[in-house]
């Protein structure tokens, strides 16, 4: 998955700069769940955190911390959203109902059930022609949800969908949840997307993360670090405390000031027993600088966005979504096939390309139809690179037809 021409799932394009401050994260085994055990290693997480926060555009009472990835990130997160929004009793918390989209990551209904919602408590509102999550279909399930004596709690929305790199309209689910249904928790799933908030020219793509209540941001994704290293990051970071602090008398001469200043982040999260996870992301920023962040991030989308050029110069390739935060998704659709057809071919050629040893591009499904998904955020290809790796697709791609007639 580190291979700079693997462009499936969320690829892995770890810098050598974060694998070693892993080795020596891993070498000096700090135990980063208390002040008393981790105070270098969590001063450095904390102001990471706090200036992540503010670059996302959450208020001074943001807080947060360091998980094992997206998949954590977004349970903390949604156990915030539960505790904050619906009473403290299983009859209240069993007429919660929280809303998703068709392109939602399937582990957010995951993180629900863990913490005990059922799947009919979990809506998946369908997303627009842009794979975005449709606000006046949201609108209407929560207003039949709340007509049916339901508690509507938590809306998740995305920035950087899996599939196409969709990024739901947040100010306008802000808006919902804050003014028009005011007890509802706006959740942002930017564990793929939030990174871009570091971009030079891109930015302005997630413009509204910070009106969310809480966001997931994985730097094991597309802030190059080697795994795990994710973020949950609260408008409130009181919260925080208020539903994970736990008190022990084993662990009583390692009390913190309860002040954020000196966090015991065991009281902050799930786990109690964690690595320093902030450190290698910290020392990949003081290597790098933003510049240099922002420039590695930018490459990505320039790479999707020669891909997409370079496929609307050949015949028979149709895109199915553009360029967009680094992903495409394109078909090799030749005259006179069925759908079936299609599909079949399309799974062969992704198949090939591997055989063959030229990309891992995989495949997903839009709209019913199997497409090949480019996520292209290495910053060692170069565009010339690209250009090639698309001739040959093309190249195998006739192959195919060819074996088909
Ligand atoms: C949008 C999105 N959310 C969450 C996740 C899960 O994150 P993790 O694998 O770090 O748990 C992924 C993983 O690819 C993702 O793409």
């Amino acid at each position: 998955m580190d291979h700079p021409h693997f462009f499936g799932f969320i690829p892995y394009p770890a810098t050598p700069v974060s694998f070693v401050g892993d080795m020596i994260t891993s070498a000096a085994n700090t135990h980063a769940g208390s002040w008393l055990q981790s105070s270098g290693p969590s001063t450095i997480e904390r102001s990471l955190i706090s200036w992540l926060a503010t670059v996302a555009g959450l208020p001074n009472t943001a807080g947060g911390l360091f998980l094992s990835g997206g998949s954590m990130a977004n349970l903390t997160a949604i156990m915030l959203a539960r505790d904050s929004k619906l009473g403290s009793t299983w009859q209240e918390k069993a007429r919660g109902v929280a809303y998703v989209s068709d392109q939602t990551h399937s582990l957010v209904a995951k993180g629900l059930r863990i913490l005990g919602f059922e799947n009919i408590q979990i809506r998946k509102v369908k997303s627009d022609n842009h794979f975005r999550l449709d606000v006046d279909a949201l609108e209407k399930e929560i207003l039949s949800d709340r007509a049916n004596g339901l508690r509507p709690f938590l809306i998740v929305a995305s920035c950087g969908t899996t599939n196409t790199g969709s990024i739901d309209p947040l100010h306008a689910l802000a808006k919902l949840a804050r003014t028009q249904f005011p007890n509802l928790w706006l959740h942002v799933d930017g564990a793929y997307g939030a990174s871009v908030a570091l971009s030079k020219g891109y930015k302005h793509l997630v413009d509204g993360l910070g009106e969310a209540d809480s966001i997931s941001w994985d730097a094991h994704k597309w802030l190059f670090q080697t795994y795990g290293c994710g973020m949950v990051l609260v408008r409130d970071g009181n919260l925080l405390r208020q539903s994970f602090a736990t008190e022990a008398e084993y662990v009583r001469d390692a009390v913190d000031s309860g002040q954020g200043d000196s966090p015991n982040y065991w009281n902050y999260g799930p786990e109690l027993t964690r690595p320093a996870r902030a450190m290698k992301l910290w020392l990949t920023l003081q290597v790098f600088g933003l510049d240099g962040f922002g420039a590695m991030i930018d490459h990505g989308f320039v790479l999707a966005e020669t891909a997409e050029t370079e496929l609307k110069k050949l015949p028979d390739w149709t895109i199915l979504s553009k360029a967009n935060m680094a992903i495409l998704n394109f078909r090799f659709e030749p005259k006179e096939r069925s759908e079936e057809e299609l599909d079949v071919m399309n799974m062969a050629i992704s198949q090939q390309l591997i055989l063959k040893n030229v990309a891992a591009i995989l495949t997903t499904k839009l709209l019913g139809k199997v497409v090949l998904r480019i996520c292209s955020i290495s910053p060692s290809l170069s565009k010339e690179a690209m250009r090639h790796i698309i001739a040959r697709l093309d190249t195998v791609a006739r192959e195919r037809e060819g074996a088909y007639l």
